[in-house]
């Protein structure tokens, strides 16, 4: 049985790794998500959701050495090994780096069982996010059988020079800078993009009124639709 795993990567934290798997899994009906992470988030997704609890500080799992820091991943890697239909994985900060580096041990031993890889990055402006995305981008290559750019414009756009020289032969999307009405961040926080489809509009006007419930509402909807549109490339990879 064949699945194939993209797995939602970039080392720096904030840059949309847990909106673009939340995006995801509203593109691939009914795809397990799994979420590595120090607290778990999509709580929406309930039981398609398995949650990995990452230690918060990576720096003492390095000082323990290399054999330690594989074995914080055998959990994922057993619920890998199970995969038979698409799944899709968010990779908490500062853990894509050493959790790619076990999975490139582990790619072809997996791919015995049927089992392809793909890769989605995540880059803003960030130096630290822009360094991460390139050593990322080349170190999967050799193993990942699709690779994902997502330039999410969160801060700025990122330098076109930088996306041109590393995206070769790799489909790229951006995500522009969202405006949020005061009051869409609290839902969307709560009930990542699941949730928008269902608002309840007399809710929120009692709750903010007429005006501001209408443009929360606008703004949650172009928000998940501008992501969906986002991970698309990746989403009709997973699908096949
Ligand atoms: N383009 C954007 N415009 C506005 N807000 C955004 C944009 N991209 C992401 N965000 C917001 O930025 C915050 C960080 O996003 P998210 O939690 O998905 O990042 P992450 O990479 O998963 O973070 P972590 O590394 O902590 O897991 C969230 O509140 C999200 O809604
Ligand atoms: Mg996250």
């Amino acid at each position: 049985m064949m699945a194939r795993i993209l797995l939602v990567t970039q080392e720096k934290g904030g840059v949309g790794k847990t909106v673009f798997a939340r995006a995801l899994a509203e593109a691939v009906d009914g795809a397990p998500v799994i979420e590595i992470d120090s607290s778990p988030r999509m709580i929406e997704l309930g039981d398609r959701v398995t949650f990995f609890k990452m230690r918060a500080d990576r720096a003492t799992i390095e000082k323990t050495g290399g054999k330690a820091s594989r074995a914080e991943f055998d959990g994922v890697l057993a619920a890998l090994e199970t995969a038979t239909i698409p799944t899709i994985v968010d990779v908490g900060a500062n853990t894509s780096l050493t959790f790619l580096s076990v999975i490139s041990e582990i790619a072809p031993v997996l791919s015995n069982n049927g089992a392809e890889f793909g890769i989605c990055v995540i880059v803003t402006t960030e130096h630290a996010a822009i360094a991460a995305a390139t050593s990322i981008l080349s170190s999967t290559k050799p193993w990942a059988k699709a690779q994902f750019l997502i330039e999410n414009r969160l801060h700025e756009a990122v330098e076109a020079e930088w996306i041109r020289r590393n995206s070769n032969g790799i489909k790229v999307t951006s995500f522009d800078q969202q405006v949020l009405e005061d009051g869409a961040d609290e839902i969307l926080q709560a009930g990542g993009l699941a949730t928008i489809g269902q608002l309840d509009q007399a809710k929120l006007r009692a709750k903010h009124g007429l005006g501001p419930a209408l443009r929360i509402q606008k703004d949650l909807e172009r928000f998940r639709k501008e992501a969906m549109d986002a991970v698309r490339p990746a989403a009709e990879w997973l699908i096949g």
